[in-house]
């Protein structure tokens, strides 16, 4: 695979974006229940931008950027306004492991940081890979929720969330 391409979405990727969370669906349960309407689970209440990882005319990842709820807010303890949240993050299973999820979100971090804003997400604890990811990428957990929603094994979900790191991302640092 050639180095992806880190770009703003368009309404033409869609498509390509439903397709590969769908391979992410089936392996991962991301989301849990396949949506009714996947491209507009794509673009969700508050969405900020959204920004793709491509190669050539396929879609290898995603992630939105989003205003965060005051929920995510006060599990933190920050003001909501200083906050962007990473959501619908994902990499589809033919892409995995060659670091597209980092690009990705070291492109949120920049954009955040241009804005003046702290970056942040939450996670479901048991979505193992993605919250390696985050670790990895120096994320600090900041506190733990409990959601209104059951997870695919059938636990009540709970929501690790995370603060970005001041300085720059996994892939902008000498290895
Ligand atoms: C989590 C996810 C986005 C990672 O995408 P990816 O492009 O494969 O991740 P990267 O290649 O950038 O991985 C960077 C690091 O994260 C960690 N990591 C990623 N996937 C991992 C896995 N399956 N197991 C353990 N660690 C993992 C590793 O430290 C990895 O570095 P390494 O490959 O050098 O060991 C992808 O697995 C996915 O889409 N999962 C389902 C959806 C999901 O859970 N989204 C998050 C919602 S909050």
């Amino acid at each position: 695979m050639d180095e992806p391409t880190i770009r703003r979405r368009i309404d033409d990727d869609l498509p390509g974006c439903v397709a590969a969370l769908a391979t992410v669906q089936a392996a991962d349960r991301y989301p849990v229940d396949w949506p009714a309407d996947p491209a507009g689970w794509l673009t969700p209440a508050g969405l900020v931008e959204a920004w793709v990882a491509v190669d050539g005319d396929e879609v290898l990842g995603h992630l939105a950027l989003t205003r965060p709820g005051a929920e995510l807010a006060a599990t933190l303890g920050l003001p909501e306004r200083q906050l962007l949240a990473v959501a619908r993050l994902f990499v589809g299973t033919a892409a995995r492991r060659r670091g597209v999820a980092v690009r990705l979100l070291d492109q949120a971090v920049l954009i955040a940081g241009a804005e003046g804003l702290t970056p942040v997400l939450e996670v479901e604890e048991g979505a193992e890979a993605a919250v390696r990811l985050y670790e990895r990428a120096r994320w600090r957990h900041a506190g733990t929720s409990t959601a209104d929603w059951t997870t695919a094994d059938g636990r009540t979900a709970r929501l690790r969330a995370y603060v970005a790191p001041v300085e720059a991302g996994l892939s902008s640092r000498p290895s």
